[in-house]
């Protein structure tokens, strides 16, 4: 055995981001930092109207700049697709999708209704500013309780959106209560707001031919769009996204950035940057606002008996976005009679979309507070109420888990928190002049798996490149995918590429619903094996071979060698194999995919994980200011390829957690119908000083059938019950029941 080579990582070991140098030094490049030769700069300018048409542009002073190449409207716009298939690409909700520049109607406050183009920034900005435009101003709507009077339950549904299922007898479970709650529960609109903002740097490659630079979780969904709306030829289109500076969802569909930059470059065939600026990153996609009315029953000793749950979230009035909701109370718990609906309000705004734990994060948080009510309406402890309504199977859908270790994550996380030594009564815990409050909620989430392919090539020098069109958008794919391959192969980490972020690669859906870990790690891991083979192929060619008699599943790859599992001195390394086959590299790729079979075991079986979340607060009882102090989380999310990277995800979700609980909300004048905080100086989202110590636990949770590496995904799960576990914990402190979300002073000082 080669003794001087470097280790091959193992599965589950915490290995550091592989490509954390190239972050940290500055030399990993994103949409807007590729050098490009004579580059020309983007400049929106937003409607100042909510709702209307235009009637004149007035570019006159700004064409007068001297460096300005172009003004694009409506009315000098290129030739754009007519329908609205060519603009619904992997992600978008049933509706019209937005088309900027098209015509002269305004549907939102911040829509784009110009682009100038210069041969500089400044230039480009300075001559917006002289861009005057006159509307004929429409009545609009942006008020999301003025809207429940519009709202319904469209007849087409996205397919992502999973229609909730009733059971039993509520009303009779109600009449026959012993105790019981109903709340009404706000959450805020949320706003993406990642440090990258959206931004696309498009080369013009002559000859209808463009590499696009886009700031997207998915580089092969914003090719088939730019095609398809520009009628560019799917292979002229190439998209780069190698590094993106923190996604939650907004850069699942492309944004307007992409096209108008785009459009830019068709028309002027010259290269053309577009970012967005902060408060434009308010224009587009962002969480919904939502209403949650929970009731809930029980009998006298706290078992649930009845279950009512009805939400709407906003909508825009082009597009119906939908999310899974109200679902997640009626699955989690044993509860006879439950039932839930879900409808959509229109607003005068952008579509909504996905957002972290897009449903769940709205609907399972806020379900979570009601539960915490009912505990304390029955007088059982908030996380014995919990156990004693547990459910070992999905009870919406009366189906077994693949796997549920939601009971160990309640007691590792217990432990962890020291729950034992919580008192019951509100307001019965201090610390100096600040109340102290524990509260605890459960999150749960979806464990999905996408058809995804890989392409590995080993070089004879050792070195091993591994390919497939997936992204990282800060969840450390780069590092998991060289971590499966150096397990798999044997390969250490140093002498492994990956090259992901790029169209021409092998397919990969969008990097969403946490499930790239299970579905990329799957696809490299099956690659990986599939290079393998072809290597004992080889090995087995060696002249006086000693695994000549072997089979492929006695040989184990270790070190750079196929080694006999029974005796490793019998052994070949990966260049005399090569050698002996004649070939200088080998190749392999595949695709790993559900298959009928994963989609009828889908069927019978819910994949999902879970969360018990802990935490305390200290709330300064004159003014109100409230410190998340402590955080457990404890997650069951199945096998953990990365404990590093893994725990990373649960800190940031739990950092968004907070900021769901006490920070993040739009303020809209709805007389303009205009987010009135739209930069980060008004719109809060916790900045260090917010945060303290947060604990991750991931219990054991062995799961071969969820996913083909046993993976669940984590980049969503530690959001989830998150701001509950902060809103019940502020009751706990104060005795005050807060249904609104984020609680800030005002609320608590009411
Ligand atoms: Mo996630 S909201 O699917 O990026």
């Amino acid at each position: 055995m080669n003794t001087h080579v470097n280790p091959p990582a193992r599965i589950g070991e915490p290995l550091s981001r592989v490509d954390g140098r190239l972050k940290v030094t500055g030399h990993a490049r994103y949409a807007a930092e590729h050098p490009v030769a004579d580059l020309l700069y983007g400049w929106v300018v937003s409607s100042s109207i909510a709702k209307g048409r235009i009637t004149a542009i007035d570019e006159d002073a700004a064409r007068a700049v001297a460096g300005v190449v172009e003004i694009i409207t409506h009315k000098n716009r290129p030739d754009l697709a007519k329908a609205d298939s060519a603009y619904q690409e992997q992600v978008a909700p049933p509706g019209k999708p937005f088309r900027a520049l098209y015509d002269d109607e305004v549907q939102y406050s911040l829509q784009p209704v110009a682009l100038v183009v210069a041969q500089d920034l400044e230039t480009a900005r300075y001559a917006a500013s002289l861009i005057k435009v006159d509307y004929e101003a429409a009545e609009h709507n942006t008020d999301f309780r003025i809207a429940q009077g519009e709202r319904f339950m469209p007849r087409r549904k996205r397919a992502a959106y999973q229609p909730p299922k009733n059971r039993g007898d509520v009303d009779t479970a109600f009449a026959e209560a012993v105790h019981q709650i109903a709340g009404t529960y706000h959450l805020a609109t949320h706003v993406h707001n990642p440090m990258e903002m959206h931004a696309t740097t498009v080369v013009w490659e002559g000859d209808e031919r463009i590499t696009v630079y886009d700031k997207t979780q998915g580089s092969q969904n914003t090719q088939t769009y730019l095609a398809n709306v520009f009628g560019f030829k799917k292979e002229n289109i190439r998209v780069l996204n190698p590094f993106v500076g923190g996604a939650f969802g907004s850069g699942l569909r492309p944004q307007y950035q992409a096209y108008l930059a785009t459009m830019a470059a068709k028309m002027l065939e010259r290269s053309v940057r577009l970012v967005m600026t902060r408060p434009q990153m308010f224009s587009h996609v962002h969480r919904p606002e939502a209403l949650q009315a929970v009731s809930l029953a029980t009998d006298a000793q706290g078992h649930l008996t009845g279950m009512r749950t009805e939400a709407t979230t906003a909508t825009s009035r082009f597009e119906n976005y939908m999310e899974t909701v109200v679902n997640w109370g009626l699955m989690a718990y044993a509860c006879p009679n439950a039932e839930a609906d879900y409808t959509i309000a229109p607003v005068d705004s952008y579509t909504p979309g996905d957002m972290r734990a897009p449903g769940a994060a709205t609907g399972m948080t806020l379900f979570e507070i009601a539960m915490d009510e009912m505990a304390y309406e029955a007088n059982v402890d908030p996380l014995e109420f919990r156990l004693i309504n547990y459910s070992e199977k999905d009870a919406m859908h009366d189906t077994p888990y693949t796997s549920k270790a939601l009971k160990e994550a309640y007691a590792e996380g217990a432990a962890k928190f020291g729950w034992d030594s919580r008192s019951m009564a509100p307001r019965s815990m201090r610390d100096g002049s600040e109340l102290v409050g524990w509260g605890v909620a459960t999150g749960m989430w979806d464990a999905m798996f996408q058809k995804t392919s890989a392409r590995a090539r080993l070089s004879a020098n050792g070195d091993l490149l591994l390919e497939t069109a997936a992204s990282d958008i800060g969840t450390g794919t780069y590092t998991i995918l060289a971590q499966i391959a150096s397990d798999t192969l044997g390969i250490p980490v140093e002498q492994i590429s990956v090259k992901i972020g790029d169209s021409d690669l092998p397919m990969s859906p969008i990097e969403g619903g946490s499930w790239t870990a299970a579905s990329a790690g799957a696809a490299i891991e099956a690659t990986c094996q599939s290079l393998g083979k072809k290597l004992f192929e080889a090995a087995q060619k060696v002249k006086n071979s000693p695994l000549a008699d072997a089979k492929i599943d006695d040989v184990r790859f270790d070190y750079g060698r196929l080694l006999s599992k029974t005796d490793p001195d019998k052994s070949v390394s990966y260049g005399e194999a090569m050698a002996a086959a004649g070939e200088v590299s080998i190749e392999a790729e595949e695709t790993v995919s559900a298959g009928i079979s994963g989609m009828i075991s889908q069927m019978r079986k819910s994949r999902n994980t879970h969360s018990a979340v802990f935490a305390e607060v200290k709330v300064d009882e004159e003014l109100g200011v409230v410190r998340v102090t402590r955080v457990v989380c404890a997650v069951a999310a199945g096998r953990i390829i990365n404990p590093k990277t893994a725990r990373s995800q649960i800190l940031g979700g739990v950092v968004m957690g907070i900021g769901m609980g006490l920070h993040e909300e739009t303020f809209v004048d709805h007389r303009l119908g205009r987010i009135m905080n739209h930069d980060l100086a008004e719109y809060h989202v916790p900045a260090n000083a917010d945060i303290h110590d947060i604990e991750v636990i991931f219990v054991d949770e062995p799961d071969p059938e969820v996913t083909p590496m046993g993976v669940k995904g984590v980049g969503e799960i530690g959001i989830v019950g998150t701001a509950a576990a902060v809103a019940n914990a502020i009751f706990h402190a104060t005795g005050k029941r807060l249904r609104d979300l984020p609680i800030t002073i005002d609320k608590i000082l009411e």
